[in-house]
């Protein structure tokens, strides 16, 4: 066996493999910590199945890890839970190998399948809701899971030991750790991968969730980042984050040119923090976007900082806005403060943007310049607006 080969259970093996230098993802998520492309191989007495497999580029690893454990090409099955490259992009290396292996898949993943990967339709096997196959002394069955992470996703559940393969969802991006108990701020990676990666599909989650609440599930074993032998605590924060449940917490985001909307924000800051409301503050020149999706994930508002720049709201305010109605978090409230030099627009353009996305926004001001004593004062009865809605709920 491949020294770097993990048994998870009786022929049950993690053969993935850890991406330490990767450090951007959808040339949009930040990686501070890596990935891992967690595959699995199952060995049944009759049939064998490979559960996934590997980015491009570490092909030859999963080969050296598969052939450790048996002769690829006695391989049956190849499981795409999931058709997007990090996990589907050695599927056409391996089966050309394991010649005899039908990949399983969903519907729309045999669609993607052929136009992704050049898998042939004869070598395919669709399957739906709830169908399994049997390995002889195990057997998997499939869970439709769409949108969780693309339209085709599937679970795959191993019945007789009760792990639950479920691609990307339950995932964090980390290279390093084999169980998420062994690591101290598991859950903190996880919350920003949901934030990144999950939280627009939260209503696809809750039916998901809904459709797994009455597997006996032992282990979780996903596709990015550490297995989960503890399932319970990855499983209450995914209930809690799905439902959208917020915390009295506000994110500030804002970008300032000449400090003047940065006195704003941070007198919204310390007005919050004295009415004893949570204050994460991101300055979109240095923020990492990652963070701002986890902290996201459970502020119940958002403070907006925008001046104007070039007739508009500053680039990375619009980016940022743009970010938050696409990752579609449970924010319930917002405020949007601005300052321009000799014409304004940047708040107009911000809720131009925001535009369709259902959020109250309890106060806006634009000011010309620095900020006025009379000024702050507004900005203090608009945090203190906001603190109160925060703890109404
Ligand atoms: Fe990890 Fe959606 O791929």
């Amino acid at each position: 066996m491949n020294r770097n080969v993990l048994k998870i259970k009786e022929n049950v093996y993690w053969i993935g493999a850890r991406d330490w230098n990767r450090r951007i993802f959808d040339a949009l998520i930040p990686l501070p910590k890596g990935t891992s492309y967690n595959a699995y191989l199952i060995i049944g007495n009759k049939s064998k199945a490979l559960i996934d497999t590997v980015n491009p580029g570490f092909e030859e690893e999963l080969e050296e890890k598969i052939r450790s454990l048996i002769p690829l090409e006695d391989l049956d099955y190849v499981i795409m839970n999931h058709a997007e490259p990090d996990h589907a992009g050695a599927i056409p290396y391996i089966m050309k190998i394991a010649s005899k292996a039908k990949l399983i898949t969903s519907n729309k993943g045999a669609k993607m399948a052929q136009i992704y990967y050049n898998i042939p339709q004869e070598r395919i096997i669709i399957i739906k809701d709830n169908d399994t196959i049997s390995l002889g002394d195990k057997t998997l069955r499939f869970i439709e899971a769409p949108m969780l992470h693309w339209p085709e996703t599937i679970f795959t559940y191993l019945e007789e030991d009760g792990i639950l393969f479920p691609c990307d969802f339950f995932g964090a991006h980390l290279a390093n750790g084999i169980y998420s108990d062994e690591i101290e701020d598991y859950l903190v990676h996880a919350q920003r991968y949901w934030g990144e990666i999950m939280m627009p599909f939260r209503i696809m989650a809750q039916k998901a969730l809904e459709k797994i609440a009455n597997l006996n599930i032992n282990i979780i074993a996903p596709s990015h980042g550490p297995i989960h032998r503890r399932p319970e605590i990855i499983l209450n924060a995914y209930e809690r984050w799905a439902y959208g449940e917020t915390n009295q917490k506000v994110t500030i985001a804002y970008v300032s040119m000449w400090n003047n909307t940065d006195t704003m924000v941070k007198q919204i800051a310390d007005t919050l923090l004295s009415e004893g409301i949570e204050v994460t503050f991101h300055n979109l020149v240095v923020a990492d976007i990652g963070d701002i999706a986890k902290d996201l994930v459970d502020s119940r508002a958002i403070v907006l900082g925008a001046p104007t720049v070039l007739g508009g709201a500053h680039p990375l305010a619009v980016y940022a806005t743009y970010l938050l109605k696409a990752l579609r978090p449970p924010i319930k409230f917002a405020i949007i403060l601005s300052s321009y030099g000799w014409g304004g627009g940047a708040i107009r353009q911000i809720q131009e943007i925001l535009n369709g996305f259902k959020i109250d926004i309890v106060g806006t001001l634009e000011i010309n310049g620095p900020p006025t004593e009379e000024n702050i004062q507004q900005i203090i009865k608009i945090a203190k607006d906001l603190a109160k809605k925060i703890k109404e709920g």
